[in-house]
């Protein structure tokens, strides 16, 4: 299909649907890389959660919703392939990186191991806790060479492995399972960065470790992160005690729940839990499937672009997609004059996100399951006139 023909797909069943459960707009929103659009009955539970906290006390109102959330957290565990009681709700998916790195048993000198493609602020972050970094050998298209990931684990092998499942500045999807499956026989830990992939791909079934957040694909609220961590690392944890006496959770659920955040968008929570079972109705299969379509049709729509090249593999299986200007246009301006002269939400990706292979900033375009043809062609338009 031709992405011109994609108008009929988009605009009649469960997509429409999906676009009509969220608050009616003019603006047409390519971003949800940055934050996806939540549903109304997503906003509307954590308005009444936040609410009912005002009348009831925001503890009751929390021990209230405590069903909810277990709820939330055994549907998220099961769709990443952990144990409910190894997930742990944070405030975004930097905050579940953080606590993961205080509580790992590393040493300053051991060594992470990385693809180029990797997220910078998880460069920094393990920059700031003393790791050494190791890269991996990648194919073209910026995947794993799984070949050379074996070598290294046999030879050399790194405290832990680092993948991003899904890149946050172009289309690229990391073999996740594979790599797990290598990683554990190695014995080596696998930590995946699922902050893109979050209701956007597969689960990482075998990683030992699994970060995200809520506001992108699963289109939850801002404000909440999560973290899952293995069993078999449990009781490797080096968790303080929290004074408040918290410490009751590391013997009633597990030492993962004492990285949960104790002060909390709880309102969040529950709104994610909300947008987690508006993914399982829909199937995650599905969606994953049509993000992918709807990424196709998109550098399909934007491939001869004047001015500008799609960056990284058309054939990634992501809705996101990175536009590199030709010349020197400036994107950050064009960005903000798509919003201001067209009412299309984009973003622009500062070389930060993957100084590993970014050398300038690029527009960057991730719809959801609700794009349209007639969307691609007003964003395909508007980019033109803006040059
Ligand atoms: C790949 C990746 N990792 C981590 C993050 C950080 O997520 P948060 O803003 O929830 O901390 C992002 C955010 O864009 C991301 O794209």
């Amino acid at each position: 299909m031709g992405w011109e023909g994609f108008a009929d797909v988009a605009s009649a069943g469960p997509w429409r649907q999906w676009r009509e459960a969220r608050p009616a707009t003019s603006v047409l929103h390519f971003d949800t890389a940055a934050a996806g659009r939540s549903s109304i009955a997503t906003l509307r539970a954590a308005a009444s959660h936040a609410e009912r906290e005002s009348v009831v006390g925001a503890y009751v109102a929390q021990a209230e919703a405590e069903p909810v959330i277990e709820q939330g957290r055994s549907d998220l565990a099961s769709l990443l392939g952990f144990p409910a009681a190894g997930l742990a709700f944070t405030e975004s998916a930097s905050a579940a990186r953080a606590a993961l790195l205080a509580a790992w048993p590393l040493r300053p000198g051991d060594a992470v191991a990385v693809t180029p493609s990797e997220w910078g602020p998880n460069l920094s972050a393990f920059a700031g806790v003393g790791l050494r970094r190791t890269e991996l050998a990648v194919h073209e298209d910026g995947t794993i060479d799984l070949a050379g990931l074996a070598g290294l684990l046999a030879e050399k092998p790194p405290a832990f492995v680092h993948l991003t499942h899904v890149a946050s500045h172009r289309g690229l999807v990391q073999p996740v399972t594979e790599a797990a499956r290598l990683c554990n026989s190695a014995g080596v830990p696998l930590w995946v960065d699922g902050a893109q992939a979050a209701g956007h791909t597969q689960g990482p079934a075998g990683a030992d470790v699994w970060y995200g957040t809520s506001r992108k694909w699963l289109t939850g609220p801002r404000g909440v992160g999560m973290l899952a961590v293995a069993e078999r690392w449990w009781d490797r944890l080096q968790i303080a005690d929290n004074p408040l006496g918290r410490s009751a959770l590391r013997d009633q659920a597990s030492p993962v729940r004492m990285l949960e955040s104790a002060e909390a968008n709880i309102a969040g929570r529950v709104g994610l839990c909300g947008a987690v079972r508006e993914y399982l109705d829909l199937g995650p299969a599905r969606v994953h499937k049509r993000l992918a379509e709807v990424g196709a049709l998109t550098r399909q729509a934007l491939g001869d672009l004047p001015g500008w090249t799609v960056h990284g593999s058309p054939a990634a299986p992501t809705a996101i997609t990175a536009l590199l200007p030709s010349q020197d246009q400036d994107v950050a301006k064009i960005r903000a004059r798509l919003i201001a002269e067209h009412n299309i939400v984009t973003t622009d990706a500062s070389p930060l996100r993957a100084p590993g292979e970014m050398t300038r900033p690029m527009l960057r375009i991730s719809p959801h399951v609700d794009c349209t043809a007639a969307d691609l062609a007003a964003l395909r338009a508007a980019i033109e006139a803006l040059g």
